[in-house]
């Protein structure tokens, strides 16, 4: 960790590297501890650091909780550097008057520009395909046998968590003339079903008719597992699953049991259980399409994560509210 330290100025943590512009920026208004080297922090060193500051910078990689709180006498805001918040415990966040801010709308497209490209990549075996070159087989091209995949075009999309990004990703299928289907908590104004030419329909329904099932939906205990055995059972053996949610909304042993039984054709996933680790049996398997957790990963959406995350903290310290705060009304804000 390096710390620049400047009499009177607010002094706040930045728990991951960000780009080294953003950094200076900040450091001309705050003493600012960095962690450029980019190591994840123990939840004790966490704790340390936010007893030292008035603000923090975080990811999905720092656990907010009261654990991590026990310190931080003086902090006012921490800010998530990221649109999903299961990182943070907010009502415990809230008890100790702390504001919460993410990163919404910034990385609406790029989110679902990447939910695309996954469906893409899964249904016509990318990744497969590129391993099956790289390891000589091209000589054995064939008709029949070659990586054959399954159609987008005119097919029927499921998704799963109708927000920004799932909106965003019913419009995108429009250029595809797919058929959208889709299930949310509520069900979304006409003129928006409209927009996007998406039907409402339950959860059942979506999982036996969609061609491709794509999940947007934040993770809550509540939506653990919306996914598992039985929800895959009544999936086309033809069909696709691709999660850029969060790891948990999907069962991923229950996942890679089906995939290697083959009752669906195949996954796509930036999110994992666990993750960084991702489950062993899912590594084996040729019909999955792994992917980093990079669906906000372009670098002028990660910079303009970093910049509302910024102007997040630099209102709070002015006393102001912050532009996407998460728990104003338990802060009567
Ligand atoms: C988010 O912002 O929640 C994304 O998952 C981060 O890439």
């Amino acid at each position: 960790m390096n710390t620049t330290t400047t009499p009177n100025k607010p002094k706040i943590l930045v728990a991951r590297a960000i780009f080294p512009e953003a950094l200076a920026e900040l450091e001309q208004s705050f003493d600012v501890i960095s962690n450029q080297a980019d190591v994840v922090m123990t939840p004790q060193a966490l704790q340390e650091q936010l007893g030292k500051v008035s603000a923090a910078l975080v990811t999905g990689s720092e656990r907010i909780d009261a654990n991590a709180l026990a310190k931080a006498k003086n902090l006012k805001i921490v800010a998530n550097i990221s649109v999903g918040y299961n990182n943070f415990d907010v009502p415990a966040i809230s008890a100790a008057g702390i504001m919460a801010t993410n990163t919404p709308d910034v990385l609406t497209d790029t989110t679902a520009d990447f939910g695309f490209a996954l469906i893409m990549a899964t249904a016509r075996r990318v990744t497969e395909s590129e391993r099956w070159i790289r390891d000589g087989h091209w000589n054995q091209w064939s008709i029949v046998t070659n990586p054959l995949g399954m159609d987008i075009h005119h097919s029927t999309l499921g998704i799963i968590g109708m927000g920004r990004i799932g909106q965003g990703i019913a419009k995108r299928a429009l250029g595809f003339g797919m058929k959208v289907i889709y299930h949310n908590r509520s069900r979304l104004p006409e003129a928006d079903e409209k927009a996007c030419n998406a039907r409402y329909v339950d959860k059942e329904t979506l999982l036996k008719e969609a061609d491709h099932v794509i999940l947007v939906l934040p993770y809550s205990a509540e939506n653990h597992h919306t996914i598992g055995a039985k929800e895959i059972a009544l999936m086309k053996p033809t069909a696709t699953l691709v999660n850029i949610a969060r790891g948990g909304i999907v069962d991923d042993v229950a996942l890679a049991a089906a995939l290697k039984a083959k009752t669906i054709f195949a996954a796509g996933l930036d999110v994992f259980e666990g993750e960084p680790t991702v489950h062993p049996d899912l590594l084996k398997l040729s019909n999955v399409v792994l992917a980093p957790h990079i669906a906000s990963a372009t670098e002028k959406t990660r910079r303009a994560m970093v910049s509302l995350a910024i102007e997040n903290v630099k209102a709070a310290l002015a006393g102001a509210k912050p532009p996407s705060l998460i728990n104003a009304d338990a802060l009567g804000k």
